[in-house]
């Protein structure tokens, strides 16, 4: 009897890669750095200002580090069109050539409005003193080393992991963010809202088309889904360890609070 062996080598088609990429990416719904205990604590209701400050200086942290991943994620690929499709992204993440709309800069301003209204009093976000928590310094650090892989398809997994995460994370963070609107005018605050608005708006959406169809035109072999996959596992296991932490941070600061 005849037996077929399929080897890492084993090429596929444009097609079964495409659904192959599509259903890591759809899991990622269901792992810890989209499905947390963080995401629920923070929609349950407003939290005291030295806790926000935790959720923001840890978020700020990683969030003005996206550039550099991209960045990174650019110069490891080798596949023409992936490069192109990447650079968009970058443009995005970057303001479209306008510092004012470096996303950084938006999620900070914000930032800055809620705790200045928590706090009562101006607030300058660089004054911060909550501290960056160790699993935030490895989040940057180790998905750095991930984004700088020699191997593409470990980057474009890891650039997959980044924009399939990045949707649901916004809308939580959203949802969370509006149990403050009160500490802003209507208007103000959805004005105030812009870093939210562009990741659940057209913008993230097309994160994440380009960053499958990346990944999916990287993967000819078993052993590039393989490769793949370790990149994106890697990097969702480092956001959901981070939350985790921020999550145990708050809950430590509200049990010392009783
Ligand atoms: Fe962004
Ligand atoms: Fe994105």
């Amino acid at each position: 009897m005849l037996s077929v062996t399929v080897t890492s080598a084993e090429p596929i088609s444009d097609e079964a890669a495409h659904t192959r990429v599509y259903e890591l990416a759809s899991g990622c719904a269901e792992h810890p750095a989209v499905r947390n205990p963080f995401y629920e604590l923070w929609m349950a209701g407003p939290l005291p200002a030295d806790q926000v400050e935790i959720v923001a200086r840890n978020f700020y942290e990683r969030v003005r580090r996206t550039p550099d991943r991209i960045a990174l994620a650019f110069l490891h690929m080798t596949d023409t069109v992936a490069r192109s499709e990447t650079i968009e992204n970058l443009y995005d993440e970057t303001g479209h050539g306008n510092p004012a709309g470096v996303h950084s800069v938006l999620l900070r301003g914000f930032f800055e409005i809620l705790l200045s209204r928590l706090r009562g009093h101006p607030v300058d976000f660089y004054e911060i003193t909550a501290p960056i928590l160790p699993s935030t310094i490895r989040l940057i650090e180790e998905g750095e080393k991930i984004f700088s892989s020699p191997i593409p398809q470990t980057v474009c997994g890891a650039l997959l992991a980044q924009e399939w995460h990045a949707y649901p994370q916004l809308v939580y963070l959203y949802e969370g963010v509006r149990n403050y609107r009160s500490y802003f005018g209507l208007e103000e605050f959805h004005e105030s809202c812009e870093y939210f608005y562009l990741h659940i708006g057209a913008t993230e959406k097309q994160h994440k088309i380009h960053s499958l169809s990346v990944a999916a035109r990287m993967c000819r072999t078993e052993a590039d889904l393989r490769n793949l996959e370790r990149g994106f596992t890697t990097y969702l296991d480092l956001l959901a360890d981070n939350w985790a932490e921020i999550h145990a941070t708050l809950s430590e600061a509200q049990r010392a609070a009783l």
